[in-house]
């Protein structure tokens, strides 16, 4: 009998998802196992949810956003009973390892089962790119894609309104995401969680864009920061014009993946297998300087991704 290996995607859903489910699928059937997908997340764990996976299951998938396994935040998995029916099903199945796909949430999952004596692996997938041992998650370029396709737009209306934007970008309690749409969107601020800002001298600073020409200026402003209402007022009244907010939401989290994602998810896809295969369990399957990588699951839970200011100093000094 041939090794099962279960798959599974849990979390917010990132884009690239399906090409990642793909690609452990197929190259798991090459090297002989037989390959079991767990829906809905940690959930279908726990409620004992799985289908069979084929090579022709996974056809016509790579192009396509969202999760074919589908998938959920699963608050069971932070406690002992939870960990303790999924590790039940996980042995009724006869799974001798599981594949995660997912976010930061799938990393404390895929460490605590790592912990119980379950052989895991767990692959980065998130448009947040916040989790240490990576330097790119999947499904993160195409989010970035979306959102300056998008702030794109919004340039348009606000440079034919003399208008100034404050755009609400995704990225939970990090500002990754906001600081590269910034960047790519040519924005002329970005407020991220990880640095202090002051918003009189930004204000000032806005008014000082209008006299030296500007017809639009763009704040990228991350969700983890608070309201970018509230802050969208504030401006308003310090500056005495004519503000407008705009919240990207959940668009960042759909559509096709581009190509870059596609490929990063394949290539962790076929390295998350490899690793299975050479009984390198426990690893966390990322990207490090163009090279695909992977570290301890615990290292990666442990430690914080840097938030690289420097770059700051780019965005400020070319959107002047
Ligand atoms: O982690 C991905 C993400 O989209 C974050 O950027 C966001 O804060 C969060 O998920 C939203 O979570 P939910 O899907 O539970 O609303």
């Amino acid at each position: 009998m041939s090794e099962k290996v279960g798959v599974i995607t849990s979390g917010g859903d990132a884009p690239g998802m399906n090409a990642a489910i793909r690609a452990v699928t197929r190259y798991g059937i090459m090297l002989g196992y037989q390959m079991v997908g767990i829906r809905r997340g940690f959930k279908g764990l726990l409620d004992d949810e799985f289908m069979t996976l084929t090579l022709r299951s996974v056809s016509g998938i790579i192009n396509s956003g969202g999760t074919m396994l589908h998938t959920g935040r699963c608050p069971e998995t932070k406690t002992a009973s939870g960990m303790n029916r999924a590790i039940k099903t996980i042995k009724e199945l006869g799974l001798s390892g599981l594949v995660v796909i997912g976010g930061d949430g799938s990393l404390a999952a895929g460490n605590a089962l790592s912990k119980r004596g379950i052989k895991v692996i767990n692959i980065a997938a998130s448009i947040d790119n916040d989790i240490y041992g990576t330097d790119e998650t999947i499904g993160y370029d195409t989010a970035l894609n979306t959102a300056v396709e998008a702030i794109d737009k919004i340039r348009d209306t606000a440079t034919s309104h003399d208008r100034i934007f404050v755009v609400e970008v995704m990225g939970r309690e990090h500002g990754f995401l906001t600081l590269d749409v910034g960047l790519a969107a040519g924005c002329e601020f970005i407020v991220v969680p990880e640095m202090k800002y002051d918003i009189k001298k930004l204000a000032d600073e806005l008014i000082r864009g209008k006299e030296r020409g500007k017809t639009s200026e763009i704040i990228a402003f991350a969700e983890g920061v608070g309201s970018s209402l509230e802050f969208a007022e504030k401006i308003t009244k310090m500056t005495g014009l004519e503000v407008r907010v705009s919240n990207l939401g959940y668009i960042q989290r759909g559509g096709r993946p581009t190509a870059r994602t596609r490929i990063l998810a394949s290539k962790f896809g076929f390295e998350a297998i490899r690793l299975f295969k050479q009984k390198k369990y426990n690893r966390l399957v990322g990207i490090t300087d163009g090279k695909v990588s992977s570290i301890p699951i615990h290292r990666a839970m442990r430690c914080e991704k840097k938030f690289n200011e420097k770059e700051l100093k780019v965005l400020r000094n070319l959107s002047i």
